[in-house]
Formats: structure tokens, sequence, C-alpha cells
């Protein structure tokens, strides 16, 4: 079976490029990581690549004159990579319009709510003081738009009276490790359609269970 090659962009930690590092590790996951690519030197996610073996890129924004040369150098890269799915992983920086068109449905991105709700930063914080009772995260197709486009797979958690914005981010991100590689598994196994902007995927339930928080005595 061929494995889809990704290409993982990152700006940090690189824990969610961990998640996909160990997927990939399993030989019958779907896809394998044909490079990863940092924008910012001495990104910790650098190193989880290095240390399996992944090919490692830094490509500083700083070094370059215009966002269309430091873009062209990241293309440059995924592609004599022979990338064919763009993985955004905690990548920071904003991709002009016409990088995103260039990959249309070819790239995606993971965020830490339940989308379109808190897009942009700080998430958590708006999340608690929003005072809503479930988070969660969100894989899906990127568009021009920040933190838009057609949904793949979201978790929920439930938000806890006690949390701040730690806990409730260290719960999230529990679940992005896993919707991470479960949207590149569908993606790679070819279930996974856009049609008018809506995903639909096949060979996939739904849960029963609906959830209710808080819970009364
Ligand atoms: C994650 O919370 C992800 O959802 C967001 O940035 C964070 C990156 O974390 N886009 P890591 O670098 O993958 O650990």
């Amino acid at each position: 079976m061929d494995k889809l090659p990704l290409g993982v962009l990152i700006s940090g930690r690189g824990s969610n490029l961990q998640s996909l590092i160990d997927a990939c590790n399993d030989t019958s996951f779907p896809a394998e990581i044909a490079c990863v690519i940092s924008d910012v030197p001495g990104a910790a996610g650098l190193d989880r690549a290095g240390d399996a073996g992944i090919p490692a890129n830094v490509i500083d924004h700083g070094e370059f004159s215009s966002r269309d040369d430091f873009e062209a150098a990241v293309n440059g890269v995924l592609d004599s990579a022979g990338v064919e799915l763009v993985c955004l992983a905690g990548f920071m920086r904003l991709l002009s319009d016409g990088f995103v068109s260039r990959r249309h449905d070819r790239l995606i991105n993971i965020h830490p709510s339940l989308l379109p709700a808190f897009k942009g930063l700080h998430v958590h914080e708006r999340v608690i003081e929003a005072g809503v009772r479930f988070s969660g995260c969100t894989v899906h197709f990127v568009r021009a738009a920040t933190d838009e486009g057609p949904i793949i797979v979201q978790a929920a958690v439930a938000v806890h009276a006690a949390d701040d914005p730690d806990t409730l981010a260290a719960r999230v991100l529990a679940e992005e490790h896993r919707i991470y590689p479960l949207a590149v598994r569908l993606i790679a196994e070819g279930r996974v359609k856009v049609l008018n902007e809506v995903v639909e995927i096949s060979g996939c339930r739904s849960p029963d269970d609906t959830l209710i928080n808080p819970q009364a005595d």
C-alpha cells in the first residue's frame, strides 16, 4: 500500500507532530511524514523530528525579504519531498491566499476549540471567561480566513468549574493528539470528501451519547 506523504509545519513544542510521528510508527497507518518544517529556529519540535529520523528544516521568516519568498521556500521543500498533504501543527505564521489555494483540500490544521467558536489565540482563557460548558478541538481543511474551513473531526471535552486555562488546555491537548492522527488516517484512506464546503466521511458512525454538563446529584 502506498502511504500518503505528509509535510508537517510547526513553530514550537511539537506535541501534535509527535502524535503524528507515533501514529506513523504503526506499520498499518496509511501515511508517513516526508518532512518537517519549522519557521522558528530551535523549536522543540525539531528535536522530535530528528529523534524520529525525519528530515527537519528550519525556514526562518526573518531571513526572507517578503512573505512570497518565504512561502516559495516552504513550497520548494514540500514539493521536493513529494508531500501530498500538509499538516499545520502549531504553525504560528499566517499563510497567504496563494499558498492556501495551491493546496486546496490538501492542507489541514488543528485548532484547540470547537470551531467555528473561539477562533484565534488565547482560546482557553476566552472559553473560561465565556462560561461555556464544553470545549474541544477541531481538525479542518484550511481556507484563506484564519481558523475557517470544512471540519473533518472534532472532540469535545467538559469544562470543569475548577478549570484554569492550563488545566483546560491539557485536557483539550490530550484529545488533539487523538483526533489529528484520526483525521489524517481518514484522508489517507480516501474516506473524506468536501461537498459544498462540508466534509462527508464514509464508513464512520457518530457517537450515541448526549452529554450534559453539569450533572446534578
Ligand atoms: C495546539 O494546541 C494546536 O491546537 C494549536 O497550537 C498548539 C500547538 O501545540 N494550533 P504543539 O506545538 O503541537 O504541542
